[in-house]
């Protein structure tokens, strides 16, 4: 017997669904969905440090799971049902040099790197979840849209568990190379359309309607339940104390929006008193929460927002044909579907929403690698947003912060050649074309004939 269902987020309306039910919008106002729990029906525990018993039962698989070793603040479906690859694993660490860089006193800066996960970014812990609801309901087929890193994460646990067919939608052109491979090699069907995301996005929302395919992107709230397992990592990596502030890249703001449900949860469920505050960075080519959230001052208003604010930024948005444009192609979004979600983890953790430029991301992504945790461009938005925060006085300089680092190096490794090369046609054509002047944080290699002398004299 599961205390699980779905309740639409629309505070006028709060429609309930069945935890089997598949859907990803509310059936009577098209609102946005969650999943809740009857708590009081539940054993939850007193204290976050009841979960630090699960570190001795990592022989079973689920306990081994950065996941579902949280299953009592998650828990849908039956703990030996739930899915898992071994999501999860990922750490956080301090880092004094990019505290540094960031103009922050040492100590007060961590980096959670998401792109330990088994497909490289933090999608696992949403797909870890995504389909053991899938499973739940017998879906024979999950598709999702994706700049990338959603589809490379869908087609792993397909192939993993081979509970379902995965089939991914992407923007032709518009994913990182990494990530395409991974799609292909993990074997899902991969529809290349000739659009961007937001193209593919619409359009997955269709074929899946039409087709009875189970959708696994962000809009499923069972994905965001395995993401609000993040924070609990981070939680419990700060001995269940929160940090001042947490900071992530905006996208289809399913990340954010499953933070802000975690904390939501956790103050609810006495676990937690302080809240930390959340700051969401947009690339500057791809600033729709930006614009609407400083601009238009839209804001989640008691679940009351603004949706004529909304509409009108998008009919104008396309009146200019404006489209998002960013070498960070994981968060290259127009729409993000998540709004209205993150809007409330805003409104919840007192948050804020900022943008920065392509060398500011370029430069904070060779930061961060050169101290060791290479991750993805959009990634790096959030340091160089930590940054931009605390240039501008918004956060302290001895506020404890964590940047999440949701995708791993590897994924795009055109934008790190292009930055470090010292070739100036591959720096002009990936780099310069986007607003890059230069790379001063560049490593160069260093060209040398096939000779022993002259390579020693390279070694002084
Ligand atoms: N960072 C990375 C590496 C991502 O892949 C994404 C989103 C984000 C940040 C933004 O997160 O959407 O929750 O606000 N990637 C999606 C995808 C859209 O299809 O892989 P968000």
């Amino acid at each position: 017997m599961t205390h699980a269902f779905q309740r639409c987020i629309n505070p006028n309306c709060q429609a309930t669904y069945d935890v089997r039910q598949v859907l990803c919008r509310c059936e009577r106002c098209g609102s946005l969905l969650d999943v809740d729990y009857e708590w009081d029906k539940l054993e939850t525990p007193s204290k976050l440090s009841y979960f630090e018993k699960f570190w001795t039962e990592r022989y079973i698989p689920q306990r081994f799971s950065g996941v579902w070793r949280f299953h009592e603040l998650l828990p849908f479906a039956p703990l030996e049902e739930c899915v898992t690859v071994g999501e999860g694993q990922t750490i956080l660490r301090e880092s004094p040099c990019v505290a540094n860089y960031v103009g922050k006193s040492a100590g007060t800066l961590y980096l959670q790197y998401e792109g330990l996960n088994p497909s490289g970014s933090f999608k696992d812990n949403g797909m870890a979840a995504g389909t053991t609801h899938g499973r739940l309901v017998g879906a024979r087929q999950a598709a999702c849209a994706s700049t990338g890193n959603t589809s490379a994460s869908l087609a792993m646990y397909c192939g993993a568990t081979q509970l379902m067919k995965a089939v991914v939608f992407v923007g032709s052109g518009k994913i990182a190379f990494g990530k395409l491979s991974q799609a292909l090699d993990y074997g899902a069907r991969t529809i290349q359309i000739a659009g961007d995301f937001d193209d593919a996005m619409a359009r997955v929302q269709e074929a899946s309607q039409r087709k009875g395919i189970y959708l696994l992107n962000s809009l499923n709230p069972f994905r965001l339940e395995g993401q609000k397992t993040i924070m609990l990592r981070v939680l419990e990596a700060l001995r269940w104390q929160a940090p001042d502030w947490i900071v992530v890249p905006g996208g289809n703001l399913g990340n954010s929006s499953s933070f802000g449900k975690a904390f939501i949860e956790l103050h609810k469920l006495g676990l937690l008193q302080k809240i930390p505050r959340l700051a969401v960075v947009n690339a500057a080519g791809a600033d729709t929460l930006y614009r609407l959230y400083n601009q238009e001052g839209l804001r989640w208003n008691q679940g009351q927002i603004d949706q004529t604010v909304i509409d009108a930024f998008y009919t104008q948005m396309d009146k200019e044909n404006r489209r998002a444009n960013t070498l960070a192609s994981a968060i290259e979004i127009n729409r993000p579907v998540n709004l209205t979600k993150c809007l409330r983890a805003l409104d919840f953790c007192n948050g804020v929403v900022t943008k920065v430029t392509e060398q500011e991301i370029v430069d904070a992504k060779a930061q961060i690698a050169a101290n060791g945790f290479g991750c993805e461009p959009a990634s790096a938005a959030s340091v160089a947003g930590t940054k931009k925060l605390v240039e501008e006085g918004v956060i302290d300089k001895d506020a404890r912060v964590v940047c999440i680092l949701t995708g791993h190096q590897l994924k795009d490794p055109n934008v790190t050649v292009a930055y470090h090369s010292g070739s100036a046609e591959e720096f002009a054509a990936k780099l310069g074309a986007r607003g890059v002047q230069n790379a001063p944080y560049a490593n160069n290699p260093v060209q040398v004939a096939n000779d022993i002398e002259q390579i020693l004299d390279l070694m002084q």
